[in-house]
């Protein structure tokens, strides 16, 4: 008898867990399908915020802003759509469509026939243009032909790197954003940036950026669209939105805003789309090979030298950390402390964008090569981790060994030499593996410093092909081939080093 209320107190239970259970599947089923249905559903947009006075982010309020950022804005609230922004590389916002991770993205995009075949645009909302900046005391190049055999930086997946890709001999080197372009042309290391003439106008006489000037305007005449996945269910709904902000004189009141200007009269179809109905070309697989390649090689050089140094230097830390010196062991701990306590990707941009900023602004002249940059970063790196990699495997070694090699009358040195250090370096054989194969992999943090190996070799390709999904698989192959190579000839190295049992 003293069960029975217990089990049916159970069995309540069992049945409320099912009902809740129902409940939740009908939420889950239900709500996403009708907030979908429902008109004040959010549209999600994307945008890269790096484009002033297009998208930005506002430093006082910490907010979205622009022109573009307005006009979307706008554009939802005649449409009735609250707008979510989703902050996106400029390479990733096709992809994005692609995938309808967002609903529509809106950054300076220009409408080409290319990018229509992989999404599709709305009608134009502003004219634009191509300029070429150039250092105020640099060689000046006022067309695209003059740019031959030059140094060229652009930002990823822009028309600007399209136009300067097509400069015969030009040494086109890309960045995730346009800032860090002109940063790149202002500390020396490119002779031109390639870009949009509004978007540098804004850079030179808005946000002070001295030192550079433009030297050839208005290279072309481009539309900006707001872009959509194909086929989009809201294409309609954001075109009549936008005519009739263009109608109702909303468009040219944000335009004067912010260009200071009367709006032109903007077609309702791009020129470039004209005749531009071919569908989306197949991959060409022997390029992406070849560009793969390229860039494995790359990937293979960075790791190798890195990798070379900063084992000289790890080794010269674990070294000095056994040493009785109180100060020389604070230095060693503050190093390592650095270098293993702040991002790499934070010094990369300290040693190749900082340094040389700011002893250009002490006036003293300095730039710093591509090359020795990443190198310089991933060795200080490595050699952080690696001294407390070796410095265990020192300490490892039995008290006894040590008394021992004293006992045989050998010198410090020596002592290291013969007897720790061998014994140590098959201990720490395995986390230097480790070690190794990270390296490999994070060699592909040097492609934010116009590096391209081989993670942005895929980059550029997508940029071209949207085809993000089979590139960015076969560059993940292509890491893994290095990486399961690497681990295997450590095990090799390990086996030849075994000791006979
Ligand atoms: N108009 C150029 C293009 O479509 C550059 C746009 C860059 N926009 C940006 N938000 N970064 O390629």
């Amino acid at each position: 008898m003293a069960h029975r209320p217990r089990r049916s107190l159970l069995q309540l239970l069992r049945t409320w867990r099912l009902q809740l259970l129902a409940l939740l599947v009908a939420l889950a089923v239900l709500v996403p399908l009708g907030s979908r249905a429902a008109p004040s559903s959010p549209w999600r947009v994307g945008t890269d915020p790096t484009f002033p006075p297009f998208e930005f982010r506002n430093p006082q309020t910490d907010s979205l802003s622009g022109f573009d950022i307005e006009l979307m804005q706008a554009i939802g609230e005649v449409a009735g759509h609250p707008i979510t922004w989703v902050p996106l590389p400029f390479d990733g916002l096709i992809p994005a469509l692609q995938a309808r991770s967002v609903d529509a993205a809106i950054s300076a995009m220009t409408i080409t026939a290319e990018r229509a075949r992989a999404i599709e645009f709305s009608r134009p909302y502003f004219e634009a243009g191509q300029a070429i900046v150039v250092r105020e005391n640099g060689p000046a190049f006022d067309s695209l032909e003059a740019l031959k055999d030059r140094r060229i930086a652009v930002q990823i997946g822009t028309t600007g790197a399209i136009e300067a890709a097509r400069v015969p001999g030009a040494r086109v080197s890309s960045f995730d954003s346009t800032p860090l372009a002109l940063q790149e042309l202002a500390n020396g290391n490119a002779d031109a940036v390639v870009s949009d003439v509004p978007a540098i106008l804004y850079a030179i006489d808005q946000a002070k950026l001295t030192g550079l000037r433009i030297s050839g305007e208005h290279l072309s005449t481009e539309y900006y669209g707001i872009a959509l996945p194909t086929n989009a269910p809201i294409t309609a709904a954001v075109n009549e939105a936008l005519t009739t902000l263009i109608t109702n004189g909303r468009y040219a009141e944000l335009y004067r805003h912010w260009f200071a200007a009367e709006p032109p009269a903007l077609p309702t179809r791009a020129p470039a789309l004209e005749g531009a109905d071919s569908p989306l070309a197949g991959l060409d697989l022997q390029l992406l090979a070849g560009n793969l390649l390229k860039g494995a090689a790359i990937t293979l050089m960075l790791t190798a030298l890195s990798f070379s140094f900063g084992l000289l230097g790890g080794t010269a830390l674990a070294v000095l950390l056994q040493a009785p010196w109180r100060g020389v062991h604070l230095l060693c701990r503050l190093y390592i402390d650095f270098f293993r306590g702040t991002p790499m990707l934070v010094q990369l941009f300290l040693i190749y964008f900082g340094l040389p900023a700011l002893l250009q602004s002490l006036e003293v002249p300095f730039s710093i090569n591509r090359l020795a940059a990443a190198v310089t970063a991933l060795s200080l790196n490595v050699a952080a981790y690696l001294a407390e990699t070796l410095r265990s495997g020192i300490e490892s070694i039995d008290r006894g060994q040590w008394e021992a090699a004293d006992a045989l009358g050998l010198s410090p040195i020596a002592r290291m030499r013969f007897v720790i250090a061998p014994q140590a370096l098959r201990r720490v054989l395995p986390p230097l593996a480790n070690e190794f194969i990270t390296l490999i992999k994070d060699t592909s943090l040097a492609a934010v410093i116009g590096f391209d190996e081989l993670f942005r070799q895929g980059q550029l390709m997508v940029a071209t092909t949207y085809r993000a999904f089979e590139i960015y698989i076969a560059v993940a192959l292509v890491y893994l081939l290095m990486t399961t190579t690497a681990s295997l000839l450590f095990k090799r190295l390990e086996a030849r080093w075994r000791l006979p049992a």
